[in-house]
């Protein structure tokens, strides 16, 4: 991803060079760092991304991987913050207030983003917290913008919807789903995974016989798998990249009683086993972008995660050549249901 607004950040890392710096990223990260020799100070990087942290430990980083939880730093404890805003509000609020919480007096916060993302918003509410007067750089269609904390804490905190909460979200009758920001279409069920769902028995009354060990592929809060909890199934496994996900998941297993592992992987990358069944509403976005590559990406690791007499079931938008892409990798793949916004297909070795 080419985007200017990381461009200026790494930048900005590289000139500050500072000791107790603190780096917050999402799914928008890590482009064209330099090497690690070339940058004695390296900041802390924070991460809700599995694969960011695991890229930035290659790069030589000292990387967190978890739900933007910041409780092991103490406040006014660092110099610098860097962040280039996310995508959902409660997560962009959530480290602006930790980021205000985490500065010494006079530590700097810069932030940047796209004007479409809503920076000059972000950059206005963060000089109001932060008790300065913060004029936006604009380079293009960036806007950047570096925030010295001049007031303590503060009732100026902005509205994160309690980020860090679980909360029950209306369910299907004998489930609880508890879910929270920070994830995937959080306050609903995904009307894809729905379809997915609702095709699912009479796709299994065909197979030879029922499978035994699922893997839920981008498993989200795991919807895919506490609507399996009537099968006779002998293992569960949950994974996804984002680390609210797979907190989530985890809490809404042991809410329904099932037996399930959790795992953080890129796209299953590290997942070793195979799986008789595999049940994938696979992402399409990156951050701000639509990212064609996710899909062949998951495609592939269903290829190597599929046992051999195995079935991998997916739902797509319309709009992915899911078929075309598959057609590459499996000798099967059939289109077994659609509604006018998605597809159901069949994968098959
Ligand atoms: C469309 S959502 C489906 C969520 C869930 N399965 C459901 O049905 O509600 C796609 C999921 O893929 C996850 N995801 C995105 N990139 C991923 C990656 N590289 N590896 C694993 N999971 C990823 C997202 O975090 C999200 O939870």
């Amino acid at each position: 991803m080419n985007d200017l607004a990381l461009a200026w950040l790494t930048r900005m890392m590289m000139q500050e060079n500072a000791a107790q710096a603190l780096w917050c990223s999402d799914e928008n990260a890590l482009t064209s760092l330099p090497a690690a020799e070339q940058w004695p100070h390296k900041p802390l990087l924070m991460t809700n991304r599995w694969d960011i942290a695991q890229q930035a430990e290659r790069l030589g980083f000292n990387s967190r991987f978890s739900d933007f939880d910041f409780s092991e730093l103490s406040d006014a404890s660092l110099s610098h913050v860097f962040y280039r805003i996310s995508k959902e509000k409660p997560v962009t609020h959530h480290i602006i207030n930790q980021a205000h919480r985490l500065l010494m007096p006079g530590g700097k916060l810069f932030l940047c983003g796209q004007k479409s993302e809503g920076i000059k918003t972000y950059i206005d509410k963060a000089g109001k917290l932060f008790g300065c007067t913060a004029s936006a750089q604009k380079n293009g269609t960036v806007y950047s913008a570096i925030l010295d904390n001049m007031l303590p804490q503060n009732d100026q905190r902005l509205d994160d919807s309690d980020y860090p909460q679980l909360r029950p979200i209306n369910s299907p009758q004998g489930i609880t789903i508890h879910s929270k920001p920070g994830l995937f279409g959080w306050n609903k069920i995904d009307q894809g995974s729905e379809f997915l769902i609702q095709a699912l028995p009479a796709l299994l009354d065909q197979l030879p016989q029922p499978p035994k060990r699922l893997l839920d592929l981008g498993c989200g809060y795991g919807y895919l798998t506490l609507m399996t909890a009537n099968l006779p199934l002998e293992q569960r496994v949950l994974t996804d990249n984002n680390a609210a996900a797979l907190h989530t998941a985890r809490r809404n297993c042991e809410l329904n009683q099932i037996t399930a592992e959790i795992i953080a992987a890129d796209a299953g990358d590290q997942i070793q086993q195979t799986f008789d069944l595999i049940l994938c509403n696979p992402p399409f976005h990156q951050g701000f972008s639509v990212d064609s590559d996710l899909t062949d990406k998951f495609i592939l690791s269903a290829k190597r995660l599929l046992a051999k007499h195995g079935i991998a079931l997916f739902v797509v938008n319309q709009f992915i050549p899911l078929e075309r892409k598959a057609r590459e990798h499996f000798r099967q793949v059939n289109m077994l249901a659609h509604n006018s916004s998605f597809k159901l297909v069949t994968l098959t070795h």
